[in-house]
């Protein structure tokens, strides 16, 4: 959490610094002109309407935008299909012998997938969906490692107009279970297992524990990876593989309400329950479709890669539909960047000619830490623009990207945006705005925007406060699924329905340009992912020996921010390293690796106000080792000099 009126030393010293697209970049660029992006920005309905014409629609909307706050709906009574707009589409327009998906497993296996080869097999998996009893609006789980057949899965669904729920395959199978319960999934699409650093992850092992306990799951469809030990359960567990065998090639798509939804997505919030982030069809894919080709400026020749996972809406809308949509050709890997060696990602570069590459400032930190060693054997030459996105990134990490990867040659998209909003609100245009370190740029045309104070008040220059939205955009989230008042709670409250708040600090300096500054709620922000400290703090307190804990994020050179959980255990339990690996092993059994405490501190006490809150910013003071703040409205002031205690000694 980064204080909002902070202003950090390191934006101080380089905010002068200015980094223009090159000539030739302007030239080729999708969007170059300051009065066609003034015009874009001025008419936001007609802007959208102009790019949502440009895909395939079965009944044109009669009205753009229908907004009833806090919901929108838009190109309302419009009906498409998102699946048909992003490979049917490009095969009816020329495009059937294109590259779809080039895709490299961990081991070094490969494949191509032609937008044909692509089409044919979502129709066949778009079958045996049916054929397992989905239809309409049935959801459906996918929990896979980062192969096509994830893509294909995703697809399918959109075509017969099930709604998907992906689940990160780092996500434990408790995670799973609950997610699935959440949305009362009919089926659980997932494979024998996948590869990441050179191990096996058993995913059908982990789905099988999982699906013991949904009542929803009717059936499990198993993708064939590798040669993974399983077990299939008669009459409930099916092999992709068998099952493509008995279908028909050809599965009509099914014609979509513009507002239908497509696909729900779990992120973590300031409350112990992950909420469903819900989307719509024909909003979301305009919004994803006109963010990929405008900012990324994708073009016919590029090979686009993000290097997120499917289980992120990073994955949703930059390696599934906003790429398909534009008729890309976009570059899949399997495993870790840092497998065999951490020269893994730029070996990838120069053999598949990427042109266009976005990855997180985690990765680049840890690029940069390993050194430019690792990059020397490589040209990096077929790159012309980088991106990065998931957190805030410091100007030493955006100049290493700018001068290492990019050569001084390719401008960088630094992208502001979330689950909920489902595409890029917040960045520059690559062949137009001159760059700043640290700073992500402006709102995209048709965005609208402001920083507030608590009054709901808006900041001056180079002042910080709360980043809100302040009119609709197409990819906007239709809600929290099967929780309205979590929504209007969540994200309109704060200033009476007035404004959608995004949780995040951030300044404006004069010239306009945008510093994000984190979050401002309890959400922590590991490497790149939401965690909630809530979520972490329910899963320590299900450890037996723990009666009470609390959760803070400090800041990690690489993963942005490291959890520290302050715990007090049971009566009558004593604490040893064994405790201390069981409690952390405990909180990666529940939700995954990416929430395992990096450190964790015993207390007799947790420091509270005397209305009965936890002090976490105190917490965070005392974890980051700084002088301590205000403590007067401490119960017992001495439980902090406790922890101090605790603190020194597991430091020394
Ligand atoms: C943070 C990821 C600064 C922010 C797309 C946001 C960023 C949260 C940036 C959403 C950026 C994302 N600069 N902070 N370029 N991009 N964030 O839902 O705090 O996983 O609210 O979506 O990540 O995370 P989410």
């Amino acid at each position: 959490m980064v204080s909002v009126k902070g202003k950090s030393l390191e934006g101080l010293l380089t905010e002068f610094r200015r980094f223009y697209p090159s000539t030739e970049f302007k030239k080729n660029a999708h969007l170059t002109s300051k009065e066609e992006i003034e015009k874009l920005s001025k008419y936001p309905e007609k802007f959208w309407e102009s790019y949502a014409s440009e895909l395939h629609w079965y009944k044109k909307w009669n009205k753009v935008l229908d907004w009833n706050p806090p919901h929108s709906k838009w190109f309302v009574d419009g009906e498409l299909n998102v699946c048909y707009n992003c490979v049917d589409r490009h095969i009816k327009n020329g495009g059937r012998n294109k590259a779809a998906i080039i895709w490299e497993g961990e081991p070094g296996d490969t494949k191509t997938l032609t937008y044909w080869d692509l089409y044919r097999e979502v129709n066949k998996f778009a079958n045996v969906l049916k054929k397992l009893g989905i239809s309409k609006g049935d959801r459906v789980a996918i929990y896979m490692p980062m192969i096509p057949e994830a893509v294909i899965a995703m697809l399918a669904c959109a075509r017969i107009g099930a709604i998907h729920m992906v689940v990160f395959g780092g996500f434990s199978s408790e995670a799973l279970r609950d997610r699935i319960n959440d949305c009362k999934a009919k089926l659980l699409v997932t494979a024998d297992g996948g590869y990441r650093r050179g191990s096996l992850i058993p995913l059908k092992h982990d789905s099988d524990y999982a699906v013991k306990d949904t009542p929803s799951i009717e059936n499990v469809l198993i993708i064939k990876r590798g040669e993974f030990p399983l077990r299939v359960k008669k009459g409930r567990d099916f092999w992709w593989h068998e099952l493509e065998e008995e279908v028909e090639p050809y599965c009509e798509p099914e014609s979509m309400n513009s507002d239908d939804s497509l696909f729900i997505l779990y992120t973590s919030g300031t409350t112990g329950k992950p909420k469903g982030v819900l989307h719509s069809t024909g909003g979301y894919l305009t919004g994803v479709y006109t963010t990929s080709k405008l900012i990324f400026d994708m073009k016919d020749q590029d090979v686009f890669w993000c290097t997120a996972d499917i289980g992120w809406i990073t994955g949703h809308s930059y390696i599934v539909y906003g790429p398909l949509a534009v008729g890309a050709t976009l570059f899949m890997y399997e495993g870790a960047p840092d497998w065999p060696e951490m020269d893994r990602y730029w070996r990838i570069i120069d053999k598949y000619g990427i042109t266009i590459f976005y990855t997180a400032p985690t990765a680049i930190r840890a690029f940069m830490k390993a050194g430019t060693e690792y990059l020397k054997p490589f040209s990096l030459e077929t790159l012309r623009l980088l991106g990065s996105v998931g957190e805030p990134i410091n100007p030493e990490a955006w100049i290493w990207y700018y001068t290492h990867i990019g050569k001084k040659r390719c401008p960088i998209v630094d992208t502001w945006w979330q689950t909920e909003t489902g595409m890029i609100m917040v960045t520059t245009l690559p062949g137009y705005h001159t760059m700043k370190p640290g700073h992500a740029g402006f709102p995209f045309p048709g965005v609208s925007l402001d920083i507030l104070n608590e009054a709901g008040e808006p900041v001056d220059p180079d002042e910080g406060g709360y980043l809100v939205l302040k009119s609709p955009w197409p990819s906007m989230l239709k809600g929290i699924y099967g929780d309205e008042e979590k929504y209007l709670e969540k994200y309109w409250s704060k200033w009476n329905g007035k404004y959608y708040f995004t949780g995040d600090g951030a300044r404006r300096d004069s010239e306009g340009y945008l510093m994000l500054l984190g979050r401002v709620d309890d959400v922590l922000s590991i490497a790149g992912h939401r965690v909630g400290t809530m979520e972490v703090e329910s899963a320590l307190v299900s450890h037996p020996s723990v009666a009470e804990a609390a959760v803070v994020g400090i800041t990690h050179e690489i993963t942005g921010q490291a959890i520290v959980g302050f715990i007090v255990l049971r009566d009558n339990i004593d604490k040893d390293f064994d405790l201390e690996d069981s409690i952390r092993e405990h909180v990666v059994k529940k939700i995954g690796p990416i929430a395992r405490p990096r450190k964790i501190i015993f207390s007799s006490e947790l420091p509270k106000t005397r209305s009965g809150k936890i002090m976490r910013r105190l917490l965070k003071d005392i974890a980051e080792g700084k002088v301590l703040g205000d403590t007067t409205t401490l119960t017992e002031p001495e439980v902090i000099d406790n922890l101090k205690k605790q603190y020194e000694i597991i430091e020394g």
